[in-house]
């Protein structure tokens, strides 16, 4: 079974996909972290984001995994907090517009769906990497909304960032991210639409639920 959501940053899709794994017994791939694993290995080799052909060949052979609990590995290495981290953020949207970049976290995120039971979040999931997923799902709500969780995260995690710096971060992402070559972030008509703006984390996942128990 596959579960898809996507949806813009900070729409909950992480929190969401985390509460439905423990629930359904899905295996969670949080896709976003694969290319958050290519952006932080472009930084460990200074590289900039305009050395494409270098992180086009590190994403080559990069070896990223999940564990039960949403740890993340890169080359071995548990990465969970460090690809959080502000460095990363800011880089990592325009990494994840390399048109090769995007066929290889793709074939990356296929391999890992496909040999398990999963819940996938991301922006090209319910388009790109499983259209034919069991349950696809948009998830969204208002950018100061969305501003003001990724803060509230961010400070129980002391990830140093402002509201502003993040509320800036999360623009231009949105902007970047709706407007990509391929595996742009878009709705179309057989997802479930859901905004999450005035709704509580466990409505949100209850509706979820709800959904996939229904149909
Ligand atoms: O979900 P996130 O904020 O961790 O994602 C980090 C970046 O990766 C985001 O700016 C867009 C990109 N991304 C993508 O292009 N396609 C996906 N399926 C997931 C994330």
């Amino acid at each position: 079974m596959i579960v898809a959501i996507d949806g813009p940053a900070g729409s909950g899709k992480g929190t969401i996909a985390s509460i439905l794994s423990k629930r359904l017994n899905l295996v969670n791939i949080d896709t976003g972290a694969t290319y958050r694993c290519v952006a932080l290995k472009a930084l460990r080799n200074n590289l900039k984001v305009e050395n494409k052909e270098e992180i086009i060949k590190l994403s080559n052979n990069i070896d990223v995994k999940f564990d039960l609990n949403n740890n993340v590995y890169l080359d071995g290495e548990d990465v969970t907090k460090e690809i959080r981290s502000k460095e990363v953020t800011q880089i990592v949207s325009p990494i994840s517009s390399i048109v090769e970049v995007r066929k290889n976290m793709v074939d990356l995120q296929r391999r890992l769906g496909n040999s398990n039971n999963v819940v996938m979040e991301g922006r090209d999931i319910t388009t790109v990497v499983f259209p034919n997923a069991d349950y696809k799902f948009y998830l969204d709500a208002t950018l100061e909304e969305r501003a003001k969780r990724r803060y509230k995260e961010y400070q129980e995690k002391n990830i140093d960032m402002t509201y502003d710096e993040i509320y800036e971060n999360i623009k231009s992402r949105d902007y970047n991210d709706s407007h990509k070559e391929i595996g742009s972030l878009m709705r179309t008509d057989d997802q479930v639409y859901i905004d999450s703006t005035n709704m509580k984390i466990d409505e949100v996942a209850n509706k979820f639920i709800e959904i996939i128990n229904n149909n």
